[in-house]
């Protein structure tokens, strides 16, 4: 006897329609036409089952703060969010603004956040917030958190002990800024600073790092650097890394990216958000996405993310992952049928690997989270952004919207 049996579905390894037969919250068997007697049986009716979406870099403190920006740019954005923390927000606004979100993401199939929460605020409102959050929405969603220092590590005296107060408090991942701190040197310091917390925390590393039009800006040869030296490869994400896109080319390909191999750092690209916020002060316009086919045809770990939804840098967003691998796939030149399926990746297997989701997939043992959706595949999955029909968390099937 099984828990739950999903029956005729196919998936992104099975072409052919299997069965999915799940006992408690773990995946027991896939195989065409399981014969078990099952407590609960669900008609795949010849949809796409996949292992939920991953969202590895999103901003739940300013989630639908619908905070206007008119310039449209990054720095107008930080300016907003700064004034936003300093006039409204409050514990309960953050609490409530993400736990809206990740009700509607959940049903959009998302199932893991990596969210940033900024610690340069006194009262750390976000970070309280946020851990609370994440605690009582366990049963849904996976939610990690990065300190991140918004207005710089070096802005504020005090910066440096909210961080090193909000790990303690249960944030997960250190995180930093780089390009925005005052000076380059500053910039290059405060990675050596947050890499050794991180190192001696044994925690894993996640850096707003070059996301600027700078072609000079160096912040993730930096970021790589360190990772090697300290041993913490595969543990340490490059987040952005838009200036990539302006860099000189010589030293993307024949010195950056083989530092960041052999360095075994990952990348996450927001391509929604980065095409907006970039690209404003060059002309012809440049596309403010890193290299994203270069990165991974060198064997780097590339996932694509939302990083915001209504909030002071973007007016948009849905928590629809398909529409951020579309995005990822028109900016990168992602659209031969291998590459659109590797796009798929970027918003599921790849970010669960960034984030060392403990059993994510479709395997035998897996935690039984899936999402049925009513694709032909994953290219028609993105195509359509194809509706969410059932949802299963930990063997649970939470949201059947053919259930009569
Ligand atoms: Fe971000």
């Amino acid at each position: 006897m099984v828990d739950v049996l999903i029956r005729n579905v196919h998936t992104p390894n099975h072409t052919d329609p299997v069965d999915i037969a799940v006992s408690g919250a773990r995946i027991e068997q896939v195989a065409p036409q399981i014969e078990a007697p099952a407590r609960q049986t669900v008609d795949g009716a010849g949809r796409l089952a996949i292992p939920p979406f991953v969202d590895a870099h999103f901003h739940l403190d300013s989630v639908l703060t619908r905070v206007p920006n008119s310039s449209g740019t990054l720095r107008e954005g930080i300016d907003n969010w700064a004034r936003y923390k300093q006039e409204t927000l409050t514990e309960e606004d953050v609490y409530e603004r993400a736990k809206r979100y990740c009700t509607h993401a959940f049903s959009m199939g998302i199932q893991a956040i990596r969210s940033h929460v900024d610690v340069c605020d006194p009262q750390l409102r976000g970070a309280r917030a946020l851990t609370q959050l994440k605690a009582d929405l366990s049963d849904r969603i996976d939610i990690q958190l990065v300190a991140f220092p918004q207005d710089g590590y070096y802005s504020a005296p005090a910066v440096k002990k909210q961080l090193l107060a909000a790990l303690d408090m249960g944030v997960d991942v250190v995180g930093g800024i780089p390009h925005n701190e005052p000076m380059y040197q500053q910039g290059s310091d405060s990675l050596h600073e947050l890499m050794q917390i991180a190192q001696e925390r044994g925690l894993l590393v996640d850096v707003h790092c070059d996301e600027s039009d700078d072609p000079n800006s160096r912040h993730v040869e930096t970021l790589s650097a360190l990772t090697d030296r300290l041993g913490m490869s595969g543990r340490v994400t490059a987040s952005h890394i838009t200036a990539t896109a302006v860099m000189d080319r010589y030293y993307v390909s024949r010195k950056l990216i083989p530092m960041m191999v052999s360095a075994g750092i990952h990348v996450i690209c927001n391509p929604l958000i980065n095409i907006h916020l970039g690209g404003h002060f060059s002309y012809p316009r440049h596309r403010a996405m890193a290299p994203i086919k270069e990165l991974l045809a060198a064997g780097i770990t590339v996932a694509c993310a939302q990083d915001c939804n209504e909030d002071p840098w973007y007016p948009l967003g849905n928590a629809d992952m398909t529409e951020v691998a579309r995005m990822g796939a028109h900016i990168g030149h992602m659209m031969g049928l291998d590459a659109l399926r590797t796009m798929f990746d970027t918003v599921t297997g790849y970010p669960a690997t960034i984030m060392q989701l403990p059993g994510y997939g479709l395997e035998v043992g897996c935690r039984a989270n899936l999402v049925l959706m009513n694709a032909a595949s994953v290219i028609d999955a993105m195509r359509i952004s194809a509706p969410r029909d059932v949802i299963i968390r930990d063997g649970n099937v939470v949201i059947d919207s053919s259930a009569h």
